[in-house]
């Protein structure tokens, strides 16, 4: 069975960015995948350390809430992350998850862990798409150097109009992502 991790950064639990991230994980399920979620911001879990201890090991030493994801991360064939822009930027919450994921580089910078398919969400207040799409591009650089085939993205923009639902288009194609995930 295709086991899928997914990553919700924003705090808001019933944001966009987790409105969108769920319908990818439907569209998983849909296709048999077992899924789990976790919330970065979430009580316990810290920044990195800068320690360099995963340069020399295949984990971190900070064994925090984040640690267990370890493992899950390794076995996972999917990941989904979700990331709100605050400042023209991933927030901070986004920023720790990439920064945690430094073990997933080995001490040549090479994958330790290839392979696994990507899906992200990011969302934005501001109606202009190409805005802080060098957020994104940064963010997936850096799957990418772990190894990871990021296989679709998704951005809700113009949220901040009166009324704004996501659209039923990109939710729907937020669903077959998910389905992509799998297999
Ligand atoms: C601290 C902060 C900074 C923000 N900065 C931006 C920004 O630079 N550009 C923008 O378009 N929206 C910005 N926003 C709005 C969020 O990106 C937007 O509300 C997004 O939908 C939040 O995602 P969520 O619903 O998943 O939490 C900011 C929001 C906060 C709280």
């Amino acid at each position: 069975m295709s086991k899928i991790i997914a990553f919700f950064t924003s705090p808001r639990k019933n944001g966009y960015t987790a409105k969108l991230i769920n319908r990818v994980l439907d569209g998983a399920k849909s296709a048999g995948a077992e899924v789990s979620a976790y919330y970065l911001n979430d009580d316990g879990i810290r920044g990195c350390q800068g320690c360099f201890y995963c340069r020399g090991h295949k984990t971190c030493a900070t064994k925090d809430k984040f640690h267990p994801f370890y493992e899950e991360i390794k076995e996972a064939d999917g990941i989904v992350a979700g990331f709100p822009i605050y400042f023209g930027e991933v927030g901070g919450q986004g920023k720790i998850l990439l920064d945690r994921l430094y073990p997933m580089l080995d001490v040549n910078f090479a994958p330790r862990y290839p392979g696994k398919k990507v899906v992200t969400v990011y969302a934005q207040a501001n109606p202009d798409p190409s805005l802080f799409t060098g957020a994104a591009d940064k963010t997936h650089d850096y799957f990418k150097l772990c190894g990871f085939d990021l296989i679709n993205s998704f951005l809700i923009y113009g949220d901040v109009a009166e009324g704004y639902t996501i659209p039923d288009e990109l939710l729907a194609q937020a669903f077959e992502a998910g389905k992509q995930l799998v297999g």
